[in-house]
Protein backbone atom coordinates (compact mmCIF):
# COMPACT_ATOMS: atom_id res chain seq x y z
CA UNK A 1 0.00 0.00 0.00
CA UNK A 2 1.40 3.08 -0.95
CA UNK A 3 0.67 6.39 1.31
CA UNK A 4 3.40 8.45 -0.02
CA UNK A 5 2.22 12.20 -1.04
CA UNK A 6 -0.90 11.90 1.59
CA UNK A 7 -1.06 14.41 4.42
CA UNK A 8 -1.89 12.68 7.37
CA UNK A 9 -1.57 15.15 9.92
CA UNK A 10 -1.54 19.34 9.89
CA UNK A 11 1.70 19.17 10.59
CA UNK A 12 2.33 22.52 8.93
CA UNK A 13 3.98 22.62 5.99
CA UNK A 14 6.82 24.99 7.37
CA UNK A 15 7.96 21.92 9.40
CA UNK A 16 6.95 18.76 6.98
CA UNK A 17 9.83 17.62 7.24
CA UNK A 18 10.45 15.85 10.54
CA UNK A 19 14.25 16.19 11.92
CA UNK A 20 15.44 12.17 12.26
CA UNK A 21 17.24 12.94 15.74
CA UNK A 22 13.70 14.39 16.78
CA UNK A 23 11.95 11.77 15.99
CA UNK A 24 14.13 8.93 16.78
CA UNK A 25 14.25 10.55 20.48
CA UNK A 26 10.13 10.70 20.04
CA UNK A 27 9.81 7.10 19.32
CA UNK A 28 12.52 6.12 21.63
CA UNK A 29 10.59 7.59 24.82
CA UNK A 30 7.29 7.13 23.79
CA UNK A 31 7.75 3.71 23.28
CA UNK A 32 9.56 3.38 26.25
CA UNK A 33 7.18 4.97 28.79
CA UNK A 34 4.07 2.13 27.19
CA UNK A 35 6.10 -0.38 28.85
CA UNK A 36 6.62 1.25 31.89
CA UNK A 37 3.22 1.51 32.61
CA UNK A 38 2.79 -2.06 31.97
CA UNK A 39 4.87 -2.96 34.22
CA UNK A 40 2.95 -3.88 37.12
CA UNK A 41 1.19 -5.66 35.05
CA UNK A 42 1.21 -9.68 35.19
CA UNK A 43 0.43 -11.72 31.66
CA UNK A 44 -3.14 -12.53 33.36
CA UNK A 45 -3.52 -8.45 33.96
CA UNK A 46 -2.69 -7.34 30.60
CA UNK A 47 -4.72 -10.30 28.70
CA UNK A 48 -8.38 -9.40 30.60
CA UNK A 49 -10.90 -6.86 28.47
CA UNK A 50 -13.44 -5.61 31.21
CA UNK A 51 -16.08 -4.15 28.39
CA UNK A 52 -16.34 -3.94 24.55
CA UNK A 53 -15.30 -0.18 24.59
CA UNK A 54 -12.04 -1.24 26.71
CA UNK A 55 -8.75 -3.50 25.13
CA UNK A 56 -6.51 -5.48 26.96
CA UNK A 57 -3.14 -4.12 27.91
CA UNK A 58 -1.38 -6.49 25.73
CA UNK A 59 -3.43 -5.47 22.87
CA UNK A 60 -2.91 -2.11 23.32
CA UNK A 61 0.89 -3.17 23.30
CA UNK A 62 0.74 -4.99 20.11
CA UNK A 63 -1.44 -2.94 17.89
CA UNK A 64 0.63 -0.04 18.05
CA UNK A 65 3.17 -1.95 17.54
CA UNK A 66 1.29 -3.51 14.50
CA UNK A 67 0.58 0.66 13.07
CA UNK A 68 4.45 1.17 13.20
CA UNK A 69 5.11 -2.24 11.27
CA UNK A 70 2.39 -1.95 8.75
CA UNK A 71 2.51 1.50 7.94
CA UNK A 72 6.17 2.14 8.24
CA UNK A 73 8.06 -1.00 7.99
CA UNK A 74 5.89 -3.15 5.75
CA UNK A 75 5.06 -0.64 3.13
CA UNK A 76 8.35 1.95 3.13
CA UNK A 77 11.01 -0.58 3.87
CA UNK A 78 12.20 -3.00 1.11
CA UNK A 79 12.79 -6.49 1.86
CA UNK A 80 11.01 -6.50 5.52
CA UNK A 81 9.37 -9.35 6.49
CA UNK A 82 6.04 -8.86 8.68
CA UNK A 83 6.97 -10.83 12.61
CA UNK A 84 4.61 -12.72 12.33
CA UNK A 85 1.65 -13.25 9.34
CA UNK A 86 -0.90 -14.39 11.39
CA UNK A 87 -1.07 -11.02 14.15
CA UNK A 88 -1.87 -8.62 11.36
CA UNK A 89 -5.39 -10.21 12.17
CA UNK A 90 -5.15 -9.84 15.43
CA UNK A 91 -4.11 -6.08 15.91
CA UNK A 92 -5.87 -4.33 13.18
CA UNK A 93 -8.39 -1.90 15.43
CA UNK A 94 -10.75 -0.95 12.60
CA UNK A 95 -8.68 0.02 9.37
CA UNK A 96 -11.22 -1.37 6.48
CA UNK A 97 -8.12 -0.78 4.28
CA UNK A 98 -6.43 -3.54 5.92
CA UNK A 99 -8.94 -6.26 5.72
CA UNK A 100 -10.42 -8.73 8.14
CA UNK A 101 -9.63 -8.33 11.21
CA UNK A 102 -10.52 -9.98 14.98
CA UNK A 103 -13.57 -8.53 16.32
CA UNK A 104 -13.19 -6.30 19.12
CA UNK A 105 -15.33 -8.34 21.35
CA UNK A 106 -12.99 -11.24 20.96
CA UNK A 107 -9.43 -9.26 22.12
CA UNK A 108 -9.87 -10.62 25.19
CA UNK A 109 -9.57 -13.93 24.60
CA UNK A 110 -6.19 -14.02 23.49
CA UNK A 111 -3.93 -15.55 25.80
CA UNK A 112 -1.84 -16.16 23.04
CA UNK A 113 0.36 -15.06 22.04
CA UNK A 114 1.72 -14.20 25.62
CA UNK A 115 2.82 -11.16 27.16
CA UNK A 116 6.47 -11.59 26.64
CA UNK A 117 5.75 -12.75 23.14
CA UNK A 118 4.49 -9.22 22.19
CA UNK A 119 6.96 -7.86 24.01
CA UNK A 120 9.64 -9.69 21.53
CA UNK A 121 7.16 -8.51 19.21
CA UNK A 122 7.55 -5.13 20.12
CA UNK A 123 11.48 -5.15 20.17
CA UNK A 124 11.98 -6.56 16.95
CA UNK A 125 9.74 -3.76 15.23
CA UNK A 126 11.77 -1.47 17.58
CA UNK A 127 14.78 -2.43 16.27
CA UNK A 128 14.01 -2.94 12.55
CA UNK A 129 12.38 0.90 12.42
CA UNK A 130 15.53 2.37 14.55
CA UNK A 131 17.74 0.69 11.78
CA UNK A 132 15.52 1.74 8.77
CA UNK A 133 14.70 5.57 10.27
CA UNK A 134 17.49 7.33 8.56
CA UNK A 135 16.80 6.09 5.40
CA UNK A 136 12.70 7.25 5.46
CA UNK A 137 11.67 9.75 2.80
CA UNK A 138 10.34 13.15 5.20
CA UNK A 139 6.64 11.71 4.37
CA UNK A 140 7.24 8.27 5.75
CA UNK A 141 8.80 10.12 8.87
CA UNK A 142 5.43 11.90 9.30
CA UNK A 143 3.85 8.45 9.65
CA UNK A 144 6.30 7.56 12.21
CA UNK A 145 5.69 10.67 14.05
CA UNK A 146 1.75 10.30 13.47
CA UNK A 147 2.69 6.23 15.23
CA UNK A 148 4.09 8.10 18.16
CA UNK A 149 0.94 10.74 19.09
CA UNK A 150 -1.11 7.17 18.32
CA UNK A 151 0.58 5.53 20.75
CA UNK A 152 0.12 8.18 23.00
CA UNK A 153 -3.25 8.01 22.69
CA UNK A 154 -3.33 4.39 23.28
CA UNK A 155 -0.94 5.09 27.05
CA UNK A 156 -4.16 6.94 27.86
CA UNK A 157 -6.47 4.07 26.81
CA UNK A 158 -4.65 1.43 28.45
CA UNK A 159 -4.48 3.11 31.27
CA UNK A 160 -8.40 3.56 31.49
CA UNK A 161 -8.52 0.22 30.49
CA UNK A 162 -6.57 -1.01 32.81
CA UNK A 163 -8.37 0.76 35.45
CA UNK A 164 -11.79 -0.59 34.50
CA UNK A 165 -10.64 -3.98 34.80
CA UNK A 166 -8.56 -3.67 38.37
CA UNK A 167 -12.43 -1.91 39.54
CA UNK A 168 -14.17 -5.07 38.50
CA UNK A 169 -12.17 -6.81 41.11
CA UNK A 170 -13.11 -6.55 45.07
CA UNK A 171 -10.09 -6.91 45.97
CA UNK A 172 -9.33 -2.87 45.64
CA UNK A 173 -5.63 -3.64 44.43
CA UNK A 174 -3.35 -1.14 44.25
CA UNK A 175 -1.33 -0.77 41.20
CA UNK A 176 0.31 2.05 41.57
CA UNK A 177 2.06 3.40 45.18
CA UNK A 178 0.52 6.64 46.11
CA UNK A 179 1.80 9.60 46.63
CA UNK A 180 4.32 9.63 49.63
CA UNK A 181 2.12 12.90 50.49
CA UNK A 182 -1.40 12.45 49.81
CA UNK A 183 -2.52 16.35 51.03
CA UNK A 184 -3.44 18.07 47.82
CA UNK A 185 -3.90 21.69 47.25
CA UNK A 186 -7.12 22.71 48.27
CA UNK A 187 -9.55 24.14 45.09
CA UNK A 188 -10.37 27.66 45.20
CA UNK A 189 -13.80 28.92 45.39
CA UNK A 190 -15.22 29.07 41.26
CA UNK A 191 -15.13 32.08 39.83
CA UNK A 192 -15.63 33.31 36.40
CA UNK A 193 -13.22 34.58 33.79
CA UNK A 194 -13.65 37.97 32.23
CA UNK A 195 -16.79 37.78 29.08
CA UNK A 196 -15.50 36.91 25.42
CA UNK A 197 -16.85 37.49 22.43
CA UNK A 198 -16.18 37.95 18.85
CA UNK A 199 -14.32 36.38 16.12
CA UNK A 200 -11.32 33.87 17.38
CA UNK A 201 -9.17 32.26 15.20
CA UNK A 202 -9.59 28.41 16.09
CA UNK A 203 -7.98 24.98 14.74
CA UNK A 204 -4.25 24.54 13.81
CA UNK A 205 -3.71 25.68 10.19
CA UNK A 206 -0.60 24.41 8.18
CA UNK A 207 2.19 27.04 7.69
CA UNK A 208 2.18 28.47 11.18
CA UNK A 209 4.92 27.24 12.16
CA UNK A 210 3.81 24.71 15.17
CA UNK A 211 4.73 21.32 15.55
CA UNK A 212 2.19 17.95 15.04
CA UNK A 213 -0.88 18.32 15.26
CA UNK A 214 -3.84 15.66 13.78
CA UNK A 215 -6.27 16.12 10.71
CA UNK A 216 -9.58 17.01 12.67
CA UNK A 217 -7.36 19.78 14.36
CA UNK A 218 -7.84 21.74 11.19
CA UNK A 219 -7.97 23.85 9.10
CA UNK A 220 -7.96 26.44 10.90
CA UNK A 221 -10.96 28.72 10.61
CA UNK A 222 -12.71 31.13 12.51
CA UNK A 223 -15.56 31.15 15.00
CA UNK A 224 -18.17 33.89 16.37
CA UNK A 225 -18.19 33.68 19.86
CA UNK A 226 -20.99 35.00 21.46
CA UNK A 227 -20.49 36.83 24.67
CA UNK A 228 -20.08 34.48 27.35
CA UNK A 229 -17.58 33.20 30.28
CA UNK A 230 -16.20 30.67 31.57
CA UNK A 231 -15.50 29.03 34.89
CA UNK A 232 -11.82 29.36 35.94
CA UNK A 233 -11.45 25.70 36.87
CA UNK A 234 -13.66 22.65 36.64
CA UNK A 235 -16.44 21.43 38.48
CA UNK A 236 -15.29 19.76 41.98
CA UNK A 237 -16.26 16.62 44.01
CA UNK A 238 -17.69 18.82 46.95
CA UNK A 239 -19.79 20.39 44.07
CA UNK A 240 -20.87 17.23 42.49
CA UNK A 241 -21.95 15.58 45.91
CA UNK A 242 -24.35 19.04 46.32
CA UNK A 243 -25.82 18.01 43.06
CA UNK A 244 -26.60 14.44 44.41
CA UNK A 245 -27.66 15.48 47.50
CA UNK A 246 -30.26 18.10 45.77
CA UNK A 247 -31.50 15.35 44.10
CA UNK A 248 -29.53 16.15 40.71
CA UNK A 249 -30.08 12.53 39.40
CA UNK A 250 -33.54 11.82 40.31
CA UNK A 251 -34.93 15.20 38.46
CA UNK A 252 -36.11 14.36 35.05
CA UNK A 253 -36.16 17.92 34.52
CA UNK A 254 -32.45 18.22 34.32
CA UNK A 255 -31.36 15.95 32.13
CA UNK A 256 -32.08 15.63 28.01
CA UNK A 257 -34.06 12.57 27.19
CA UNK A 258 -31.35 10.09 25.83
CA UNK A 259 -29.51 11.12 28.97
CA UNK A 260 -32.33 10.12 31.84
CA UNK A 261 -33.25 6.65 29.39
CA UNK A 262 -29.44 6.19 30.01
CA UNK A 263 -29.54 7.03 33.53
CA UNK A 264 -32.63 4.70 33.83
CA UNK A 265 -31.42 1.78 32.37
CA UNK A 266 -27.60 2.20 33.66
CA UNK A 267 -29.14 3.05 37.11
CA UNK A 268 -26.85 5.83 37.51
CA UNK A 269 -26.47 7.65 40.57
CA UNK A 270 -22.75 8.64 40.91
CA UNK A 271 -19.78 8.71 39.06
CA UNK A 272 -18.07 6.15 37.84
CA UNK A 273 -15.92 4.45 40.48
CA UNK A 274 -17.91 5.55 43.47
CA UNK A 275 -18.96 3.34 46.01
CA UNK A 276 -21.24 4.25 48.95
CA UNK A 277 -20.70 2.62 52.42
CA UNK A 278 -22.32 3.29 55.57
CA UNK A 279 -23.10 6.99 53.64
CA UNK A 280 -19.62 8.03 53.08
CA UNK A 281 -18.35 8.14 49.73
CA UNK A 282 -15.16 6.64 48.14
CA UNK A 283 -13.44 6.09 44.58
CA UNK A 284 -11.62 3.65 43.05
CA UNK A 285 -8.25 4.37 41.09
CA UNK A 286 -5.52 2.51 40.16
CA UNK A 287 -3.66 3.42 43.27
CA UNK A 288 -6.42 1.76 45.39
CA UNK A 289 -9.68 3.29 46.91
CA UNK A 290 -9.55 6.59 49.01
CA UNK A 291 -12.64 8.81 50.42
CA UNK A 292 -13.80 11.11 47.80
CA UNK A 293 -11.16 14.09 47.69
CA UNK A 294 -14.05 17.37 47.69
CA UNK A 295 -11.13 19.62 46.61
CA UNK A 296 -10.19 17.23 43.17
CA UNK A 297 -12.22 17.77 39.99
CA UNK A 298 -14.95 15.27 39.61
CA UNK A 299 -14.32 12.77 37.11
CA UNK A 300 -15.81 9.46 34.86
CA UNK A 301 -18.69 11.33 34.30
CA UNK A 302 -20.81 10.95 31.35
CA UNK A 303 -21.55 14.06 29.00
CA UNK A 304 -25.05 13.15 29.91
CA UNK A 305 -24.65 13.94 33.64
CA UNK A 306 -22.58 16.67 32.44
CA UNK A 307 -24.77 18.69 31.31
CA UNK A 308 -27.67 17.74 33.67
CA UNK A 309 -25.04 19.30 36.15
CA UNK A 310 -24.43 22.26 34.22
CA UNK A 311 -28.67 22.78 34.04
CA UNK A 312 -28.73 22.72 37.61
CA UNK A 313 -26.33 24.99 38.25
CA UNK A 314 -28.07 27.15 36.07
CA UNK A 315 -25.23 27.02 33.18
CA UNK A 316 -23.84 25.28 30.36
CA UNK A 317 -21.43 23.20 29.11
CA UNK A 318 -19.04 25.66 27.07
CA UNK A 319 -18.68 25.07 23.06
CA UNK A 320 -14.97 24.03 22.31
CA UNK A 321 -14.19 27.23 20.08
CA UNK A 322 -15.32 28.97 23.33
CA UNK A 323 -12.66 26.54 25.83
CA UNK A 324 -10.49 27.03 22.84
CA UNK A 325 -10.29 31.08 22.63
CA UNK A 326 -9.32 30.75 26.56
CA UNK A 327 -7.17 27.91 26.75
CA UNK A 328 -4.71 29.30 23.69
CA UNK A 329 -3.31 31.61 26.27
CA UNK A 330 -2.29 28.86 28.86
CA UNK A 331 0.96 26.42 28.83
CA UNK A 332 -0.05 23.09 27.29
CA UNK A 333 2.51 21.83 29.45
CA UNK A 334 1.40 22.87 32.85
CA UNK A 335 -0.90 21.03 34.92
CA UNK A 336 -1.25 17.63 36.08
CA UNK A 337 -0.36 15.40 33.20
CA UNK A 338 0.64 11.78 32.90
CA UNK A 339 3.93 11.12 35.03
CA UNK A 340 4.99 7.44 34.82
CA UNK A 341 5.01 5.79 38.25
CA UNK A 342 3.37 8.04 39.33
CA UNK A 343 -0.42 8.28 41.65
CA UNK A 344 -2.89 8.81 38.26
CA UNK A 345 -5.93 10.75 39.77
CA UNK A 346 -7.22 14.30 39.50
CA UNK A 347 -6.05 16.75 42.13
CA UNK A 348 -7.44 19.65 43.63
CA UNK A 349 -6.09 22.78 40.91
CA UNK A 350 -5.54 25.87 43.23
CA UNK A 351 -5.28 29.12 42.69
CA UNK A 352 -3.92 29.13 38.76
CA UNK A 353 -6.86 29.04 36.04
CA UNK A 354 -5.84 25.89 34.72
CA UNK A 355 -6.81 24.09 31.04
CA UNK A 356 -4.77 21.21 30.69
CA UNK A 357 -4.04 18.15 32.52
CA UNK A 358 -7.02 16.45 35.25
CA UNK A 359 -9.67 16.22 33.48
CA UNK A 360 -10.89 15.93 29.86
CA UNK A 361 -13.57 18.74 29.70
CA UNK A 362 -17.05 17.60 27.87
CA UNK A 363 -18.10 20.48 26.06
CA UNK A 364 -21.52 20.80 24.27
CA UNK A 365 -19.88 20.53 20.67
CA UNK A 366 -20.64 17.78 18.56
CA UNK A 367 -17.64 16.16 16.84
CA UNK A 368 -17.79 17.17 13.49
CA UNK A 369 -15.49 17.78 10.65
CA UNK A 370 -13.90 21.60 10.40
CA UNK A 371 -14.84 23.83 7.28
CA UNK A 372 -12.79 22.75 4.87
CA UNK A 373 -11.88 19.65 5.81
CA UNK A 374 -10.85 16.59 4.08
CA UNK A 375 -9.78 13.17 5.26
CA UNK A 376 -7.12 11.75 3.18
CA UNK A 377 -7.00 8.89 1.49
CA UNK A 378 -5.83 5.60 2.22
CA UNK A 379 -5.65 3.33 5.84
CA UNK A 380 -4.65 6.57 7.56
CA UNK A 381 -7.57 8.62 6.19
CA UNK A 382 -9.66 6.32 8.38
CA UNK A 383 -7.56 7.37 11.54
CA UNK A 384 -10.06 10.56 12.39
CA UNK A 385 -12.78 11.43 9.92
CA UNK A 386 -14.77 8.22 10.09
CA UNK A 387 -15.81 8.29 13.30
CA UNK A 388 -17.29 12.22 12.89
CA UNK A 389 -20.84 11.18 14.40
CA UNK A 390 -23.12 10.97 16.77
CA UNK A 391 -20.04 12.01 19.44
CA UNK A 392 -19.06 15.00 21.34
CA UNK A 393 -15.98 16.97 21.83
CA UNK A 394 -13.47 16.86 24.89
CA UNK A 395 -10.67 19.43 25.64
CA UNK A 396 -7.59 19.57 27.65
CA UNK A 397 -5.96 16.38 28.54
CA UNK A 398 -6.25 14.59 32.31
CA UNK A 399 -4.09 13.05 34.19
CA UNK A 400 -3.57 10.37 32.02
CA UNK A 401 -2.39 12.02 29.37
CA UNK A 402 1.50 12.26 28.36
CA UNK A 403 2.63 15.83 28.91
CA UNK A 404 3.36 17.12 25.70
CA UNK A 405 0.80 14.99 24.11
CA UNK A 406 -2.41 17.67 23.98
CA UNK A 407 -2.81 21.36 23.05
CA UNK A 408 -5.26 23.98 22.67
CA UNK A 409 -6.40 22.85 19.31
CA UNK A 410 -6.67 19.03 20.37
CA UNK A 411 -10.51 17.85 20.03
CA UNK A 412 -10.91 14.19 21.67
CA UNK A 413 -14.32 12.61 21.91
CA UNK A 414 -16.14 10.18 22.93
CA UNK A 415 -20.01 9.14 22.91
CA UNK A 416 -22.30 10.96 25.74
CA UNK A 417 -22.68 7.79 27.70
CA UNK A 418 -19.13 7.10 28.06
CA UNK A 419 -17.17 7.67 31.27
CA UNK A 420 -14.47 5.11 31.89
CA UNK A 421 -12.19 7.95 30.66
CA UNK A 422 -10.57 10.66 32.87
CA UNK A 423 -13.90 12.76 32.05
CA UNK A 424 -15.13 16.01 34.00
CA UNK A 425 -16.18 19.61 33.02
CA UNK A 426 -16.18 23.38 33.28
CA UNK A 427 -19.27 25.75 33.26
CA UNK A 428 -20.01 28.30 31.14
CA UNK A 429 -22.93 30.84 31.12
CA UNK A 430 -24.39 33.32 28.27
CA UNK A 431 -23.76 37.34 29.20
CA UNK A 432 -26.68 39.17 28.29
FE1 LIG B 1 -5.14 2.73 17.47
Amino acid sequence: MDLGGIRISNRPEASTEPDVAQIASLYTSVRALTRELCAPLSDADATIQSMLDASPAKWHLAHTTWFFETFVLRDHVPGYRIYDPDWPFLFNSYYEAEGARLARAARGLLSRPSLAQVIDYREAVDAALLVALGQLAPDVLAIVELGCHHEQQHQELLLTDILHAFAQNPLQCEIWQRDANPSMPAAKKAGWLPMYEGLAEVGCDTGNGLGFAFDCEGPRHQALLHPHQLADRTVTNAEWLAFMADGGYDDARLWLSDGWAWRNSEAVRAPMYWQESDGEWTSYSLSGGRPIDLDAPVCHVSFFEADAFATWAGARLPTEFEWEASAATHDPLAGNLLDAGGDIRPRGAGDAPAFFGNVWEWTGSAYRPYPGFRAADGAIGEYNGKFMNSQFVLRGGSCATPRGHVRASYRNFFYPHQRWQFMGLRLARDCA
